[in-house]
This record gives C-alpha cells, sequence and structure tokens, in this order.
C-alpha cells in the first residue's frame, strides 16, 4: 500500500490556506471526506490480506488523526481570529474625550427679579402674583380708567382673539391689576410687591413687546408720600449698593394715583427714569371695598430690564430676548 505520510503535509498546506469555516469544511473533504483520500484507503483495506490488514489500518489511522488534529487546530486558530475580530469591532475606546456639559446660569432678567424680591422681602414686602391675560376690567377698569378713557392710549395693548368681537381679554399692559386682584381679596394692612411680565405693543432699543415690571403697594392708615419715598430710595441704594443715590419725584399722571409722579434716580451725574408711582387714588380703593377716609396708601411700578440695564451696563434692553449665549454667558457666575 502506497505511503500515506506526505498527506500530513498536503493537509496542513491546505488548511493553512483556508481563512474561514466554510473553506476548512471544503478542503476537508479532500481528505475525510465520503471519497477523501483517506476514506478512500480505509475502503481498500479490505482488499489487502487478512496479514498485512492489521498494521495498514493502524497506519491509515496514523495519518487521520494527524490530518484530524490539523484540521481542528485549524478550526480554532479561524474561531479565534474571527472572535477577536469581532471584539475588536465592539470595543468602546474608552479614551474618547466625553461631550462636554455645557454649564446653565439664570437669565440677567431672573437674576435682577430675585435680587429686588430679596430686597423687598427683607423690608417686610410679600411677593403676590396676577395673570398675564387679564379682563379689561382689571387691566383698566378697577384702575379708574374707564372705556374711551384717553389714557388708555398710554397703553398700546395686546388684544386676545376669544372668537368674538369683544375686546375683553388683554394681555395685561403693567402689573397694577395685581393690586385690584390683592385689594378685592386682604384687607388692610397690605404690604406687598408684584414682580412679572407686562406686554406693550412696543419695540426699540429701550422699550420690548415684552417686558417685566414690579409693582409695589402699601396700604395702612398712615402711609404718605413720605414713606414712598423712604422706601423706593432705600431699594435702590441697596440694589446698585451705591449709599450716595438718590431719587427725584417729577410730577406726572396716572389714572390709579392721586398725586402721581414719575421716578428718575441720580445716575452718572444724570437722571434716569426708572418708573411711576403715586398715592393710591381714592376711585380705586372704592372699587374693592377699602374705605379711603380711614385707609390710604402709595404704589409704585419699576421697569425690571431698565433695572437690569443700569446694573449690569447694558445699552439695548433687546439683547435680554435675543437668546445670544455670547451675551447670556457673561452672566454665568
Ligand atoms: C406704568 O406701567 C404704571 N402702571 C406704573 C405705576 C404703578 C404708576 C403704580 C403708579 C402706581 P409706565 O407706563 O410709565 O407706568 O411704565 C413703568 C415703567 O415700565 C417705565 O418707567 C419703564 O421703566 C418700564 N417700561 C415701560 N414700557 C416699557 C417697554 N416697552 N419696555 C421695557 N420697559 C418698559
Amino acid at each position: 500500500m502506497a505511503d500515506l505520510t506526505p498527506l500530513i503535509a498536503e493537509a496542513q498546506q491546505d488548511f493553512a490556506n483556508c481563512h474561514d469555516v466554510t473553506a476548512l469544511e471544503n478542503a476537508k473533504a479532500k481528505y475525510l471526506g465520503k471519497s477523501g483520500a483517506l476514506t478512500e484507503a480505509l475502503k481498500g483495506l479490505g482488499k489487502l490480506s487478512a496479514e498485512e490488514r492489521p498494521a495498514a489500518g493502524a497506519a491509515i489511522n496514523v495519518v487521520k488523526q494527524s490530518v484530524e488534529q490539523a484540521l481542528n487546530a485549524r478550526r480554532d486558530s479561524i474561531l479565534a481570529a474571527e472572535q477577536a475580530k469581532q471584539l475588536a469591532s465592539e470595543s468602546i475606546d474608552v479614551t474618547l474625550p466625553a461631550r462636554a456639559q455645557a454649564a446653565g446660569g439664570l437669565h440677567p432678567v431672573t437674576l435682577t427679579l430675585r435680587r429686588v424680591e430679596e430686597l423687598f422681602h427683607s423690608i417686610g414686602f410679600s411677593v403676590a402674583n396676577g395673570p398675564e391675560i387679564e379682563t379689561d376690567f382689571y387691566n383698566f377698569t378697577a384702575l379708574n380708567i374707564p372705556d374711551n378713557h384717553p389714557a388708555r392710549a398710554m397703553h398700546d395693548t395686546f388684544y386676545v382673539d376669544n372668537g368674538t368681537d369683544s375686546m375683553e381679554h388683554v394681555l395685561r399692559t403693567h402689573t397694577s391689576p395685581v393690586q385690584v386682584h390683592y385689594m378685592e381679596t386682604n384687607t388692610p394692612p397690605l404690604k406687598i410687591i408684584a414682580p412679572g411680565r407686562v406686554y406693550r405693543v412696543d419695540s426699540d432699543a429701550t422699550h420690548s413687546p415684552m417686558f417685566h415690571q414690579v409693582e409695589g403697594l402699601w396700604v395702612d392708615e398712615q402711609i404718605s408720600f413720605a414713606n414712598l419715598k423712604g422706601v423706593v430710595q432705600d431699594f435702590l441704594q441697596k440694589f446698585f449698593e451705591r449709599d450716595d443715590l438718590t431719587v427725584r419725584f417729577r410730577p406726572s399722571f396716572f389714572p390709579f394715583t392721586e398725586p402721581s409722579a414719575e421716578m428718575d434716580m441720580s445716575w452718572n451725574g444724570g437722571w434716569l427714569e426708572i418708573g411711576g408711582c403715586g398715592m393710591v387714588h381714592p376711585e380705586v380703593l372704592k372699587h374693592v371695598n377699602i374705605d379711603s377716609e380711614k385707609y390710604r396708601g402709595f404704589a409704585f411700578g419699576l421697569g425690571v430690564e431698565r433695572l437690569a440695564m443700569l446694573r449690569y451696563g447694558v445699552n439695548d434692553l433687546r439683547h435680554f430676548f435675543n437668546n445670544d449665549l455670547r451675551f447670556l454667558q457673561q452672566f454665568i457666575k
């Protein structure tokens, strides 16, 4: 019988040339398949004599085992290589820099509102709120601005379309309606501020269609204009951290205060208007059933963006609402 030993080296070479399991199975057939060289050799044993058969069979088996070993070794190495490749493709590169989390911060108007609330709180004012969509009654009538009153022209009002022709609802044009809501449900003494958003058809470097006011109201038996001046001046000095800051009152007109005044504060050698104020008009007290013979009070309305502009040195109010990060990031502490 022919020597089968060279088949071992031949098979090893064939298997080495295979790089996946399918190719390896095909290569295997040449040696161990149904009509493979070793299977044929085993079939040929029957033709040998009984004496020759054991030795020939043993020789074939030695070669067969070696070929099987080579096959298994190659299969293991192909599978190991495939697994390594898969692991490498699925691995996470932990050295990749993480995505940075941008630090958030409070909006300068929010910072200003918080400061305003804190300072008024420290002198005994509590905070009241009211709706931003108001009825015409609260925004105007209850504040002594009846229909067709020329003072309505002072407010460029956004009316809310409620599907009817009535001009019943407005986006509040000032925080003064909160005075009325509060006085309707509370009895004097009253000492509140009412900060919040207000709306007017208005837009330029110092006017925005949406802006913030903070209303102040103090009603008691002995409240005078001197108290108003003291409270506002004290607040502004603390707000701007300037003890030499003074306020000036210019006679003005608001239908819901009498007398009324514009408040200016001293700033860099000049005067800057920061809000309106006055003694609560007896008609307003009458609307909310407060005895105007017994009680008096003052009210004021400050523009919050104006305060923020002065405090932070911002020269255009629109910066507050353009959402430009280059502007807003300057306020992150
Ligand atoms: C009023 O709104 C009165 N309700 C204030 C008041 C309250 C008077 C209580 C008496 C008693 P005036 O329209 O002047 O007043 O507005 C007050 C302040 O809001 C202004 O001084 C200004 O600082 C600010 N302001 C007014 N319009 C705008 C606007 N479009 N954009 C930004 N700030 C504004």
